[in-house]
């Protein structure tokens, strides 16, 4: 609001018009004069709150923001952020409960994070422009069932998507992901495909809907990957496992992978339909293999290249082979 009294001050100053007039004839009055920068007042260079509509539209001249942009708890309804292509800093929607749609149609990069957590009423996330964040992290957001990425964030540090009421994750289309991406306590998730996924350092996917399909069809690199409760499980490129592959508490019928040949630990424990397991090109762990609590697994002759297990091998059931 310092910001209208400078803008107001010096129209004043400059006697080019009453104080007591309306916004819309100052606007276009001080824009005809080349006062458009000054008409919205506006600081780009530091980082803003904001705490009302107005404050968003104050900052809709910018373009770009250097430094953070952050909403305020007290947030109430609705806000669209318009005129900003572009975000040096964060943006932070952080314990803005009452938060209940959140669009930025321009905005392009957030060099920094993605912060959006306890926004307990978020429905609508339209950013329908992003292409490029650092981290991503999206949290305790019950409501929200939709993200309207509909470019495509194609580049991402890491992302992490924890208790929200996600049924799919549309518009993530990452190649690689530095900082990894957790998957964890999203209810209504049934579908996770990261299309263009080459290479992430850790994968983890937990406590999602039981009926959860993973599909991964260009992953060639991961440190870690960890899946539980899932229906399927698809990584037919998988090439670099430099961790660990853990499978736990899931629901899927068979595993294979492609072109693996090496890996630290490779864990299937309580996979309660597991029948089938086909590593075919799997010559060598240099930790553990432990296969357990899959009840309906009968054979083990999906290791056909097997040779050389450094650590423990726990194998226990009744198999056949
Ligand atoms: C904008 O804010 C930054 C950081 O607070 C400050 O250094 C700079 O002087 C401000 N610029 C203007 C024009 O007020
Ligand atoms: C959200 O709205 C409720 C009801 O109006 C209010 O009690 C609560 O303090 C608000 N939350 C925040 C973070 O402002
Ligand atoms: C979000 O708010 C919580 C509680 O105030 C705080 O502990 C946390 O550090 C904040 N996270 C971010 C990314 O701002
Ligand atoms: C977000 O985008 C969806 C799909 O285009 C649309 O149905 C919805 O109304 C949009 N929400 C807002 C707040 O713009
Ligand atoms: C995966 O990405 C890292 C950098 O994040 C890079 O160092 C590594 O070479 C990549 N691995 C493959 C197999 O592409
Ligand atoms: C993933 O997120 C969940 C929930 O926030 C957390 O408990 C878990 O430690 C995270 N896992 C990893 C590998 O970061
Ligand atoms: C992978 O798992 C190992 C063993 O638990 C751990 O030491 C390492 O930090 C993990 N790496 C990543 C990127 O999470
Ligand atoms: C998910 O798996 C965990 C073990 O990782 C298990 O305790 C939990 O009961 C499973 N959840 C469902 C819904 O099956
Ligand atoms: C693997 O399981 C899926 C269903 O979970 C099924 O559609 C597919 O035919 C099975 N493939 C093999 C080789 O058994
Ligand atoms: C297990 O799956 C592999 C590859 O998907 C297939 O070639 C093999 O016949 C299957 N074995 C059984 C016993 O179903």
């Amino acid at each position: 609001m310092a910001v209208r009294t400078n803008y107001l001050t010096v129209l004043a100053v400059l006697g080019l018009i009453p104080i007591v007039q309306g916004m819309y004839i100052l606007e276009s009055l001080a824009c005809k004069l080349g006062y458009g920068l000054l008409v919205q007042g506006a600081n780009c260079s530091s980082t803003v709150v904001i705490s009302s509509q107005s404050d968003a539209n104050d900052i809709s001249s910018c373009n770009t923001i250097d430094g953070d942009v952050q909403i305020a708890e007290n947030y109430a309804n609705s806000l669209a952020l318009t005129g900003i292509t572009h975000i040096t800093g964060s943006l932070v929607v952080n314990g803005t409960t009452n938060i209940t749609s959140f669009t930025a149609p321009d905005l392009i990069i957030i060099e920094k994070n993605l912060e959006l957590i306890s926004c307990i009423l978020l429905t609508d996330l339209n950013m329908t422009e992003l292409t490029l964040v650092g981290d991503m992290n999206l949290e305790a957001l019950p409501n929200l069932q939709r993200l309207y990425f509909d470019s495509g964030v194609r580049a991402a540090g890491g992302i992490s998507i924890t208790n929200t009421g996600l049924v799919k994750l549309d518009g993530l289309e990452i190649t690689s992901a530095s900082n990894g991406i957790n998957i964890t306590a999203n209810t209504a998730l049934t579908d996770i495909s990261f299309n263009s996924l080459t290479n992430t350092s850790s994968l983890f996917i937990q406590a999602n809907s039981n009926k959860l399909a993973v599909n991964l069809p260009n992953l060639v690199a991961v440190q870690n990957l960890t899946v539980t409760n899932t229906t399927s499980l698809s990584i037919p490129s998988l090439y670099h496992l430099t961790g660990q592959l853990q499978i736990f508490s899931s629901w899927i019928n068979n595993f294979s992978t492609g072109p693996l040949q090496a890996g630290t630990d490779i864990v299937f424990m309580d996979n309660a339909l597991l029948s089938n397991i086909s590593m075919p090109d799997l010559t060598s762990l240099s930790g553990d293999l432990i296969i357990t609590g899959n009840s309906v697994l009968k054979e083990i002759n999906g290791f056909s290249s097997l040779a050389n297990v450094q650590g423990i091998i726990d194998v226990t059931g009744n198999y056949t082979e």
